[in-house]
């Protein structure tokens, strides 16, 4: 079996992640701090495959701990680096740690890659790099605009930093992997996502007032140049992408790549407006959501979706699930975890 480091293996994506390679025949190990997560992922993944993954309690920013894994595990093949904080509005009130997690975490996961000979290398990006892009759908081509964001500046000097490096390491290949807006939870309703924070998100804002955690939830803004006024986004579900993770891993591991560093978008390749993604909501689950129109909300761009051609042809990966399915998975998880 090849052995994957996952990192960030605790949080949203990475426990999904880590699922679907052990479906798939891989071996995992994780490394995640809890800066953002607990333990409770890690029953959730053995209840689903039967298999009990090591996590590392380990700051990834600290370069002595990260190097130890390495050692413990020289047979490491491949990196699958989701760890990273993640709030675009925290990272504005708290740059100096956005920037030492971050960037510190890649820099040092870089440096032992290229020491231990680290062959794959798959790096979590986002659409915030495309900062507001000037055209639609984006492309991976698609010129990236001033970040938005110190959270989106991490992203963009990650990607930047994994080009740089990649010339000096020769025996690395990396994978950039662009998310839109990933939702949703798995089918057995034993993972999801579970902001350890107020969530911000719309679906999760969805759910949680649906469940009664808060009153009500404001759309922000319906007067946007759009086909109902609000905001268009693309919103993917996350088995989804865990899957386009697994295939990413899959195709370096056969050499399908041309380039040393290839990037893709995963989105579902469509827009959603949020008025839509509400009635989303509302039609898959049978719940009726008490929203409100409010203001709009400073720094939203007003529509943004992904081609997601390049990840199709080159991959093989198509998205299976659509907003509904996100709806009803991210509602059942809801009700699940506020019991
Ligand atoms: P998450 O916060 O649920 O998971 C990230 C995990 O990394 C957490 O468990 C956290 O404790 C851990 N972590 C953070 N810094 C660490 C460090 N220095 N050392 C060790 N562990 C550390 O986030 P997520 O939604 O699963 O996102 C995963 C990745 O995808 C992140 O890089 C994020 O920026 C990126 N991304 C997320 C979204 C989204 O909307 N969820 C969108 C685009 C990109
Ligand atoms: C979606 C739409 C809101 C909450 C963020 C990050 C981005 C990436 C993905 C990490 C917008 C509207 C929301 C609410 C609402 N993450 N909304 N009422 O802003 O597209 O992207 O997550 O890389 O970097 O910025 O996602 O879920 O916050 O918002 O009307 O209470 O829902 O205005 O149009 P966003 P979101």
């Amino acid at each position: 079996m090849q052995k994957v480091l996952v990192t960030g293996g605790c949080g949203y994506i990475g426990s999904h992640t880590i699922v679907d390679l052990i479906k798939n025949g891989f071996e995992v190990i994780s490394v995640d701090s809890h800066i953002n997560s607990n333990r409770k992922p890690l029953s959730g993944i053995r209840k689903i495959t039967g298999k009990t993954i090591k996590n590392y309690k380990v700051d990834l920013s600290d370069r002595t701990r990260t190097q130890k894994i390495f050692k413990d595990h020289p047979d490491i093949v491949g990196i699958i680096h989701f760890a990273a904080l993640k709030s675009v509005g925290d990272s504005v009130n708290e740059p100096l740690l956005y920037f030492r997690n971050n960037m510190l975490s890649t820099l040092n996961l870089l440096e032992c890659s290229n020491e231990f000979g680290v062959k794959h290398f798959i790096f979590s990006s986002s659409c915030s790099v495309y900062g507001n892009a000037k055209e639609l759908p984006v492309t991976e081509k698609t010129p990236l605009q001033e970040a938005e964001s110190p959270y989106a500046r991490t992203k963009q000097m990650g990607e930047q930093m994994i080009h740089d490096a990649a010339l000096e390491m020769k025996k690395t290949d990396f994978i950039l992997l662009r998310y839109f807006n990933p939702c949703g939870a798995h089918d057995s309703n034993l993972l999801g996502e579970s902001p350890t924070t107020k969530a911000q998100n719309l679906v999760p804002v969805i759910t949680e007032t649906a469940i009664g955690k808060r009153k009500s939830m404001t759309v922000f803004g319906d007067d946007y140049d759009t086909r109902d006024g609000s905001c268009i986004r693309d919103y993917i579900h996350v088995m989804d992408l865990a899957d386009a993770h697994t295939k990413s891993l899959q195709y370096l591991i056969k050499k399908k790549n041309t380039d040393q560093v290839e990037t893709f978008n995963l989105g579902i390749g469509d827009g959603v407006s949020v008025l839509e993604a509400i009635n989303a909501f509302e039609a898959s689950t049978g719940q009726k959501l008490n929203y409100k129109i409010g203001p709009r909300r400073a720094g939203d761009v007003v529509a943004i979706y992904a081609k997601i051609d390049a990840a199709q042809k080159r991959m093989g990966w198509k998205p299976q699930r659509d907003i509904n399915d996100i709806m009803k998975t991210a509602w059942d998880w809801e009700v699940k975890r506020s019991k």
